[in-house]
C-alpha cells in the first residue's frame, strides 16, 4: 500500500466509523459554526477541566472530508492542554496551505491532499475552526 492509498484509507475509516461524533451531556463549551461556502453546520461540544480538553464530541451533517476532518481532530485533542489543542489547529490549517507541521498531526495528515483543491479547505478546516472559536471564548476558570 502506498502513501496516497493509506491516506485514503484512514480518511475512509473515519468517515465509516466517526470518533467522537455524539453530544456531551454537560459541555462546559458548545460552538456551532456554518461553512458559507455550502452551508455545512458542524456542532462541537468540549469538556474543559483544568486547562485541559478532557472530553470532545461533534454533531452536523458535512461532507465527507468535513466529518473526517472533524473525527481526526477530536481523537488528536483528547487530553490536550488548551494551548495544545489551539496550537494543533493553527499548525493544521498552515499544513493545508503547504507548512510542513512541527507538532504531530496523527491522522489528520491523511489530509494533506486537500491542500490541491483550495475549494475543499474550507471543509477541513469546519471542526477546527469551530474548536479554535470555542477555546478563544473559554473562560479564564476554565484554563
Ligand atoms: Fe460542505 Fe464540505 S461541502 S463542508
Amino acid at each position: 500500500m502506498n502513501l496516497d492509498e493509506l491516506y485514503r484509507e484512514t480518511i475512509l475509516d473515519h468517515n465509516q466509523t466517526p470518533r467522537n461524533r455524539r453530544e456531551l451531556e454537560n459541555p462546559t463549551k458548545t460552538v456551532g459554526l456554518l461553512n458559507p461556502t455550502c452551508g455545512d453546520q458542524i456542532k462541537l461540544d468540549l469538556q474543559l477541566d483544568h486547562g485541559k480538553v478532557t472530553d470532545v464530541g461533534f454533531t452536523g451533517d458535512g461532507c465527507s472530508i468535513s466529518m473526517a476532518s472533524a473525527s481526526m481532530m477530536t481523537e488528536a485533542i483528547k487530553g490536550k492542554s488548551i494551548e495544545e489543542a489551539l496550537d494543533l489547529a493553527r499548525h493544521f490549517k498552515a499544513f493545508l496551505t503547504g507548512t510542513p507541521s512541527p507538532v504531530e498531526l496523527g491522522d489528520l495528515e491523511a489530509l494533506q491532499g486537500v491542500s490541491q483543491f483550495p475549494s475543499r479547505v474550507k471543509c477541513a478546516t469546519l471542526a477546527h475552526n469551530a474548536l479554535e472559536k470555542a477555546l478563544m471564548e473559554s473562560e479564564p476558570t476554565d484554563r
